[in-house]
């Protein structure tokens, strides 16, 4: 009995071990298995990363490519533009020169600086290349727009009340602003002078800088719109920019009409544009209403064509018209331009105001230097009666003429 019981048990065992191998041979199996799918994972990996090497040394050949080319790109030809409008992913510009709009791109290093009116350079396929550095430039340009006049108001003829009204608003705010502080007024800001050419506008605006020391600015309408083509604005906002930094300023703004002229207002490119400019001007000057130390004298021939918005009460305090001389402001106006000639015994200055009635004071001086030219043409050293006869008839005689041809203009 005991011996069969031994028998079976190492049945048992045997069995048992039978079992155990076989579970650790299955194992040996799928350990097998599983090894050999991790080396061919490997093998892919591998693959891959080879792969991934090769395109990286393509895209590093392809970052060098595109340096240089960019490189190239920078050294191009460039043309300036002003950024107009910046949308989320396109700029639009304007080019200089030629006034063109149109939108572009850049790169998002430069797109992020980017802002309405920044100035940028921009290549032959419309790309902005780089942004350009406003101060040197504007200051470049609106340097030549100072003068300092020496004109005093003795220069000036005639035009007494004129020039009162005009010392009164423009100078003496400038000189003695505190006689509006304790007074409790606004000190005027601006005025506008209208009359026709040659009339003593410019010169008047140059006398008031000179007499009130202040820096004097002048910028003219027509250049404005002409000169500066697609940069009035800009340049508009840089000249009250200076004029803040440069204080007291007079800012004179010759041939206002360019700018706020009514007929403009077309709807074409180009009037958009001198809109633009009379906008900013606008803007500027209900600006700085707080400021007492910047004056505007605007100066125009052409009221009648002024834009209401620019005479609205407010925008300038006084409007003044300069009026052509009469036979007394003539006779002034002779005395200073023959002030430093050689004038002959027989020369009567108020005999030559009388004869030139309807003359302006520029051409009462074209009379002055008329007469002295044909003196110097007949070998005299002084000027006689019957030479300022002469360049009177020539100059005022030439003015009708001119006056005929401009109707058939
Ligand atoms: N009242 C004046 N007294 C002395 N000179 C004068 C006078 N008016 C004009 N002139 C002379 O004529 C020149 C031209 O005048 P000015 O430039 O001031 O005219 P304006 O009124 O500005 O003309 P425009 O409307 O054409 O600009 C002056 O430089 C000056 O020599
Ligand atoms: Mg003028």
């Amino acid at each position: 009995m005991s011996e069969s019981t031994t028998v079976s048990d190492i049945d048992t065992i045997q069995e048992s071990f039978a079992k155990r191998i076989a579970a650790l041979e299955m194992e040996t199996k799928s350990l097998e298995e599983e090894l050999e799918t991790v080396k061919v994972e490997r093998e892919e990996a591998r693959a891959k990363l080879f792969e991934s090497l090769i395109t990286n040394k393509k895209y590093v050949r392809e970052v060098e490519r595109l340096k240089k080319e960019n490189a190239v790109l920078r050294r191009m030809p460039l043309f300036l533009a002003t950024v107009m409008e910046i949308g989320e992913d396109y700029v639009l510009l304007r080019q200089h020169g030629n006034n063109q709009e149109f939108i572009t791109s850049a790169p998002p290093d430069i797109m992020h600086k980017l802002e309405p009116n920044t100035r940028v350079a921009i290549n032959n396929s419309l790309t902005i290349v780089r942004i350009l550095d406003r101060s040197v430039d504007v200051r470049a340009k609106t340097m030549e727009l100072i003068e300092a006049p020496t004109i005093s108001y003795d220069d000036i003829g005639g035009l007494e009340a004129q020039v009162q009204e005009v010392r009164e608003t423009v100078e003496l705010p400038l000189t003695r602003p505190e006689l509006f502080a304790e007074i409790g007024i606004e000190p005027p800001r601006g005025i506008l002078l209208f009359g026709l050419p040659g009339t003593g506008k410019t010169l008047l605006a140059k006398a008031v800088a000179h007499q009130s020391e202040a820096t004097f600015v002048h910028m003219s309408g027509s250049e404005l719109v002409h000169k500066f083509i697609g940069e009035g604005a800009q340049l508009v906002r840089d000249i009250f920019q200076m004029a803040r930094e440069k204080a007291p300023t007079i800012i004179f703004i010759d041939e206002i009409d360019a700018v706020g002229s009514i007929r403009t207002h077309d709807g074409t490119t180009g009037s958009a544009e001198v809109n633009r400019t009379m906008m900013q001007l606008l803007a500027e000057m209900d600006g700085f209403r707080e400021r007492g130390d910047i004056k505007i004298i605007a100066a125009t021939n052409r009221i009648d064509i002024l834009d209401p918005a620019l005479l609205r009460p407010g925008r300038f305090d006084r409007i003044i018209e300069i009026p052509m001389p009469n036979a007394e402001g003539r006779l002034k106006i002779l005395q200073i331009h023959t002030g430093q000639m050689k004038i002959a015994e027989d020369v009567d200055l108020w005999e030559m105001a009388r004869e030139t009635d309807g003359a302006s004071g520029a051409d009462l001086k074209a009379i002055a230097v008329e007469a002295g030219m044909i003196a110097i043409r007949n070998g005299r050293s002084s000027v006689a009666r019957s030479y300022f006869m002469e360049a009177i008839k020539k100059v005022l005689g030439e003015e009708e003429l001119k006056g005929d041809e401009r109707m058939f203009t």
